[in-house]
């Protein structure tokens, strides 16, 4: 039972915040506000009417629209097409185009919210993507917008543009369900919050009620915000990197001359605004993206030219940026999945077939080990909550023994429980040895992560810093601003941005 008699008011002009842990039941009940799923039992009222829902058409009728946890555009398609999609108008039997741009631009212009309807999705950065998600749930003419944890993708900067966008509809009389796992944006923008744990309601709470007292309110248990770590031993060079270059997907040059290393038993972080080139960095690493120029070495095993799989198995972690991508096969199982990277070796198999025992001991092992709540073993990945598929990522990641553990993102879309569970981990892969390397949009987890911060700036690394570097000085390197006498100690300074004319936004 995924959702267990909850009950849910929400007023006009209101933003109404769900909290809750993976697999609480969120995503679920807002999908029977949009009629993607029917209640079994229970009633939804819109004005004091009772409404049944069959489709989202039927939602959408009654003023609901919805913006999901994981996006439904269609990559090749440009964004008016997407926008159109769903209730096409058409013109002698063909698309009406120059009326779908045009609701788009008037859409985006009402609200804010910059979209070139030309643009086609894929080309599109997430931040983007997420606008258009949006914009299309507005030229539906909607009261009620659900948003299902929209910033987890998004950057700081794009979160405040948001919240700001989010703002402005209110004032507009629009009422917002927004669901976050981030604590800081719930008190920044909701007027209630309702929180629910395993499918019920547990309770309601008001914005200036504090963070360790939601987060104690969502888990049933009290929850440690910052990461407890001793400080680092780092030991001998695991990973190398040096004068990488490594161009997008466009072909413009992403990583500019990159020079970084990564002792055993320590944390890099990696900070930066999203789009500077982290991104293609670890996917040059690991053997996802060509490297133009430069070597990636591994205690002197040169990684370019291994596969990902050799890369894999020569005792590298990976946790993706973006698990439905590169994380995951949803229509697999739960235990397939935990086991994608040695499903050929033993003990699970060889060449010739799989041994479903040792993947199912296995996998219950992980399962109850990472709390991965799923109904068993044996259910497709693609059924379980976000948070939850991410759990699968970061629980198959860490089970093997590890040189190098690279995790991108690596809290993405997870709850406050969870998050204290993984960083715990992270702390104690660095613990034992293993060199590690993450990369996050959040600025809170890198610092609460890392021993060094390595700040990326237009493809080239501005500077290495300690995590006590104080948090203007880390937003202005960010920002690409380096300042001529630095306040905290640099370990190793790289180029001036002046010289990076053709870095990526
Ligand atoms: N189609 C389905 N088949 C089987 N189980 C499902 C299905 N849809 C949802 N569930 C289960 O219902 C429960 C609630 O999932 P839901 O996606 O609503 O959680 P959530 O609160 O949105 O979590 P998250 O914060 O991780 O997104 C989960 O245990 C999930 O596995
Ligand atoms: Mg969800």
């Amino acid at each position: 039972m995924a959702n267990d008699h909850i009950d849910l008011t929400v007023e006009p002009g209101e933003v109404h915040a769900l909290l809750g842990e993976n697999g609480a039941g969120k995503s679920t009940l807002m999908n029977q506000l949009y009629g993607l799923l029917q209640p079994d039992e229970g009633e939804i009222l819109v004005d004091g009417e009772a409404r049944t829902f069959r489709s989202p058409r039927d939602a959408i009728a009654a003023g609901i629209g919805m913006v999901h946890q994981h996006f439904m555009l269609v990559p090749v398609f440009t964004v008016a097409e997407n926008i159109a999609l769903g209730s096409e108008r058409t013109r002698l039997g063909f698309l009406d185009r120059r009326r779908a741009r045009r609701e788009v631009l008037e859409v985006s212009e009402r609200y804010g919210l910059p979209c070139d309807p030309d643009a086609l999705v894929e080309n599109l950065p997430v931040g983007a993507q997420q606008r258009v998600e949006i914009v299309k749930a507005l030229t539906r003419d909607v009261d009620l917008l659900i948003l299902d944890e929209p910033t987890a993708v998004l950057t700081p900067q794009e979160t405040e543009e948001l919240l700001t966008v989010m703002r402005g509809l209110c004032a507009a009389g629009k009422s917002i369900v927004f669901i976050t796992h981030k604590l800081k944006e719930v008190k920044a923008i909701a007027d209630r919050i309702t929180v629910i744990r395993r499918g019920q309601t547990v309770g309601t709470a008001t914005p200036d009620t504090p963070e360790d007292e939601l987060a104690a309110l969502m888990v049933g248990r009290a929850v440690s915000l910052e990461v407890a770590k001793e400080p680092a031993e780092p030991g001998r060079e695991v990973l190398s990197i040096t004068g990488l270059v490594v161009d997008d997907d466009r072909g413009v040059r992403a990583v500019d001359g990159v020079d970084l290393t990564v002792r055993a038993g320590e944390v890099l972080g990696i900070a930066g605004v999203q789009g500077n080139g982290q991104t293609e960095l670890v996917e040059a690493v690991m053997g996802l993206r060509p490297v133009r120029t430069g070597s990636i070495q591994v205690d002197n095993e040169d990684l370019t030219a291994m596969s990902t799989k050799q890369i894999l198995r020569s005792g590298v972690g990976y946790v993706p940026e973006d698990r439905s991508l590169d994380g995951v096969v949803k229509e697999f199982t739960v235990a397939e999945n935990l086991v994608l990277d040695q499903y050929d070796r033993e003990p699970y198999g060889n060449a010739l077939r799989l041994d479903s025992a040792a993947v199912g001991t296995k996998a219950r092992e992980l399962v109850d080990e990472f709390d991965i709540r799923a109904s068993s073993t044996g259910t497709a990945v693609g059924t379980l909550s976000g948070g939850n598929q991410q759990k699968v990522v970061v629980a198959r990641e860490m089970s093997r023994p590890l040189r190098l553990f690279i995790a991108s993102q690596p809290t993405r879309g997870v709850d406050v429980g969870s998050i204290e569970f993984i960083h715990g981990r992270i702390v104690r892969e660095r613990d034992v040895g293993t060199a590690v390397l993450v990369v996050s949009s959040e600025l809170d987890e890198v610092v609460g992560l890392a021993d060094r911060i390595a700040v990326m700036y237009r493809g080239k690394v501005l500077a290495i810093v300690p995590p006590d570097t104080p948090r203007d000085k880390l937003g202005l390197l960010m920002a690409g601003i380096t300042g001529d006498a630095p306040a905290a100690p640099v370990f190793e300074a790289g180029d001036s941005p002046a010289s990076a004319d053709e870095g990526t936004e």
